[in-house]
């Protein structure tokens, strides 16, 4: 790394501070809210910068960075790490962690304490939580102690032993029926907003129309109140074909590639470094340097 310390105040003071609170504003105004996920400070830093309104720090993690093969394996510790050094590249846009599997699911007290801990250590504004109406007890309870809950239903990768992979809901009537009823029980609860990934355009446009809380959707049409995609998909960063709903803005993967290909023909073909990318004596130094090599040179001989 280089030695040149983090440099920049990229606090902009015109731009207001994204809250629970603008994000509901931004849905009764009809203004489509922004999220993507980051899991590391430099990502975290671009994303805010360039105006995402959310930024979460998903479960995905386990997958995008840490290589898992799904979303079950990724510890509260190790989601905490890159919550907190997200927070560190955040200024402007709402913070949000993601509960990893098992965090919640073994007893509300657990869960309390996990919730904190994202907040108290990690600096997060909201914690996210997979899951319909048999969550929303564990919600309730959850916000009672302050802290804004994302809920997050549809296809819930942390069930896809459940689900028996990652597939569509609300395809037919009583799927259709359950969502509405998840929807509504977690907006009675006090959700900030909710994710709605994987299901029918119709059924989230249904969705909605009928909560108060924004609708911020994934593979969920276009008639939710925001949009949130993995940076990894629209980066091309996941090593796989993208879902139906992904659509790429760049090819990190081409530019790494190719930039890591470049250097090491360079640093091969000893075109890197050049005298210009060396340090150098001062003049004083290397006259003082060469004089005592002549020395040597003319003892030798
Ligand atoms: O973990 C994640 O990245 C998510 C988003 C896909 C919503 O939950």
């Amino acid at each position: 790394m280089s030695i040149t310390p983090i440099s920049g105040h990229f606090h902009d003071a015109t731009r207001p501070k994204v809250t629970t609170a603008s994000i509901r504003e931004q849905k009764l105004r009809r203004e489509p809210i922004t999220c993507l996920t980051a899991y590391d400070y430099a990502t975290a830093r671009l994303i805010d910068e360039a105006g995402i309104e959310m930024i979460l720090v998903g479960d995905s993690l386990a997958q995008a960075m840490l290589g898992y093969e799904n979303t079950l394996s990724v510890t509260m510790d190790e989601m905490l790490h890159h919550v907190k050094a997200v927070r560190r590249g955040v200024k402007h846009a709402l913070l949000l962690a993601d509960m990893p599997y098992g965090s919640y699911h073994v007893d509300p007290q657990t869960a309390l304490s996990n919730a904190t801990r994202f907040v108290k250590e990690g600096g997060a504004e909201v914690v996210k939580i997979e899951g319909g109406e048999k969550r929303a007890d564990l919600i309730r309870r959850i916000i009672d102690a302050e802290i804004p809950v994302a809920g997050h239903i549809g296809l819930t990768p942390q069930s896809v032993n459940v689900m028996g992979g990652y597939k569509v809901q609300g395809k037919n009537l009583s799927g259709i029926e359950q969502l509405m009823r998840d929807a509504v029980a977690l907006d009675r609860a006090g959700v900030a907003c909710l994710v709605l990934e994987g299901i029918p355009r119709e059924v989230a446009a249904m969705i909605t129309a009928e909560v108060g809380t924004p609708t911020i959707g994934i593979g969920a049409g276009p008639e939710c109140d925001g949009q949130v995609l993995v940076i990894h998909d629209l980066l091309n960063l996941t090593f796989a074909p993208p879902a139906k709903f992904v659509r790429r803005y760049g090819d990190a993967a081409a530019l790494i590639t190719q930039s890591v290909q470049a250097f090491r023909a360079d640093v091969k073909s000893l075109q890197y470094p050049s005298d210009e990318e060396s340090y150098h004596l001062p003049k004083e130094t290397k006259a003082g340097l060469d004089t005592v090599l002549a020395r040597k040179h003319a003892m030798r001989s």
